[in-house]
């Protein structure tokens, strides 16, 4: 209805404004209706954070919503009037933008990257570039929602830009395993080796073009925001192909700390600007010698201190390592093997991955944890690293690699679990054994703990942690048992009691390995964690914070958070909200 009122009132508002106004303003209201459109949906939901209507793309996807919401349309300050009033100050901050640059007129083109023919050979000095990254977000199917609604309000002055029945989405650089299935007939796998490189290929053409375009002294900026390596991986790998020479990697602080996502998985903190230059032609081979692979450690421990220097958080010195480390690589057209083998990118980041990984576990050693075993530095790392409960093989491996663990011992030591590509870190409530050891249980052969009878236990059942067990086979149990012991308790004065009374019958003084990981790891908590009456999956964190200085005479770090506004009633967090491992993957971008 609205559509066909707008439709209605064009030749009204063009008489009465001229052609250029006229359809300017037709402009906005189109966008006024789908900015109603976004907040006025079946995928609407209601925000009790803020008493208001979250729009259908408060994610990048069409997730179901459990909570439907509407916005009353005819409302003073609500519906409509408010759409209008977003739209317009949207409009007079771009208008003021421009107003304040010098005010020539831009080009402004659609069509793929991948196809540039409009832009003269060497013509360009920077350029500036925001990708998608792979499955991430499926750009074209969100814009779908305004497509349709666009094509009605704006066709008749672009039909050529609205000659599709939906998007164009043949020609998007995403990965979309649906689109390369042909018709069921390509088994899963298949399909999705097939739209990865599909993608990869898009993202090849784009720089290729991105290169011919460039001035040989001009600067590609590759804006990229990512959590897994496999991204790092995919791009530099595209961009190396199209003849670029990686130089920098400049991270940038653009997430929230405090948001759910980061905390649950791996994400980085920043958006990294990755830049490149056209690398001469006839770059030749170069070998990965030892000679490379101790440049590239030197470059990517150099950065990560700068950048920790600079305040960045670990997962940030992490990924602003890999730029400078693989500069090293993208010197050359190809890397080989002395033996003639190419070597791929991933190999380059590995070497600098573990080279930052080698260069924390001195750091954390520095603070006097060498000699905790290393399971605890292991966890440690997670936390300090990677800044969360879930992660990747490889960078578990990595990480294990750095504390000298492979990853299937740490499944086995009883710390993490697998599946497929992922690994999950074990809270304190997933490691609890029910039945504490008997005291005769604890004596460990080479081939596992003993019981009384001559029986041996399970070993997965001994790896496990009880608050009452008679001794505890490395620090990161004896913490776990602490936590658990002043958790089970209720926590406050009852829970000091009991976790006093188990330090004093183990002996465990201020300066143990106890101590000093405990530190170490309230140290290391995710923000997400720190949140005080939230429940989450690892609640070890707040009874580790309590649990400091009464135990061990630590002071702790400062947690209490800074105020933040009151919007109309709060709604407790619900049980499983903080690090709750049911969702699947999400998107990591933006
Ligand atoms: C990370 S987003 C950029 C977002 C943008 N910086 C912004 O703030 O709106 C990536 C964009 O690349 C676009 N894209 C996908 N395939 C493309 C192609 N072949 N050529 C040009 N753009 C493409 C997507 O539609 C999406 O808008």
């Amino acid at each position: 209805m609205l559509v066909e009122e707008l439709r209605k009132l064009r030749p009204q508002i063009v008489e009465s404004e001229g052609e250029d106004l006229g359809e300017g303003i037709l402009h906005l209201l189109a966008f006024v209706l789908d900015k109603f459109g976004n907040h006025n949906a079946m995928l609407a939901s209601w925000d009790p954070t803020t008493n208001g209507i979250r729009s259908v793309f408060d994610r990048h996807g069409y997730s179901f919503k459990p909570a439907w919401a509407e916005m009353a349309p005819c409302n003073s300050g609500s519906g409509l009037d408010w759409a209008i009033d977003n739209v317009l100050t949207a409009y007079e901050e771009i208008a003021k933008l421009c107003k304040d640059s010098q005010p020539e007129s831009v080009e402004i083109t659609l069509g793929s990257a991948t196809n540039l023919a409009h832009l003269a050979d060497g013509s360009v000095t920077a350029v500036v570039v925001d990708p998608p990254y792979a499955d991430n977000v499926q750009y074209s199917e969100l814009a779908d929602f305004f497509y349709v609604w666009l094509k009605r309000t704006q066709g008749h002055r672009r039909p050529e830009w609205f000659s599709t029945y939906l998007c164009e989405h043949d020609e998007e650089a995403v990965v979309n395993v649906s689109r390369h299935r042909d018709n069921g007939r390509l088994p899963a796998g298949e399909a999705r080796a097939a739209a990865h490189a599909f993608y990869q290929k898009l993202m090849t053409e784009t720089f290729t073009e991105c290169r011919r375009i460039l001035r040989d002294d001009g600067v590609l900026t590759v804006m990229f925001t990512h959590k897994k390596q496999q991204a790092w991986e995919h791009l530099f790998t595209s961009l190396i192909r199209s003849g670029f020479l990686i130089t920098a990697t400049w991270p940038v602080k653009t997430e929230s700390e405090h948001s759910l996502h980061q905390a649950r998985k791996n994400a980085a903190q920043s958006t990294v600007l990755l830049v490149a230059r056209k690398r001469p032609a006839g770059s030749g081979a170069g070998y990965f010698n030892a000679e490379m692979q101790a440049e590239i450690r030197e470059r990517a421990r150099a950065a990560a201190d700068r950048l920790q220097r600079e305040g960045l958080n670990p997962v940030d010195q992490l990924v602003g390592s890999f730029g400078p480390a693989i500069e090293v690589y993208s010197r050359y057209d190809e890397v080989r093997l002395d033996t003639g083998e190419p070597v791929g990118v991933d190999r380059a980041i590995d070497e600098a991955s573990d080279a930052v990984s080698q260069w924390r576990i001195e750091q954390l050693a520095a603070r006097g944890l060498a000699d905790v075993e290393p399971e605890g530095r292991f966890a440690l790392l997670c936390w300090d690293v990677l800044g969360a409960a879930e992660f990747r093989f490889n960078e578990a491996k990595l990480l294990g690699h750095a504390v000298g663990m492979d990853v299937d011992t740490l499944v086995g030591a009883g710390l993490v679990t697998k599946s497929g590509d992922k690994i999950q870190m074990l809270s304190v409530k997933d490691r609890r054994r029910k039945q504490p050891l008997e005291p005769a249980e604890v004596i460990e052969t080479m081939f596992g703990p003993v019981t009384k009878s001559g029986k041996r236990k399970r070993k997965g059942d001994v790896l496990m942690v009880h608050p009452n067990d008679p001794q505890f086979r490395t620090a990161l149990d004896a913490c776990h048992a602490l936590a658990l012991r002043y958790l089970e308790a209720g926590g406050g004065k009852s829970g000091i009691g009991s976790t006093k009374a188990l330090v004093r019958q183990q002996g465990w003084k201020n300066e143990s390995s106890v101590a000093r990981l405990m530190a170490a790891l309230v140290e290391a908590a995710p923000p997400a964690l720190r949140k005080e009456g939230v429940k989450n999956r690892f609640p070890e964190f707040r009874a580790w914070h309590e649990l400091l200085e009464p135990l061990f005479e630590i002071a702790p770090p400062d947690w209490t958070e800074p105020a933040a506004p009151q919007f109309g009633l709060a709604f407790p967090a619900q049980e499983g909200e903080l690090l709750s491992d049911e969702e699947g993957e999400e998107e990591e971008e933006e």
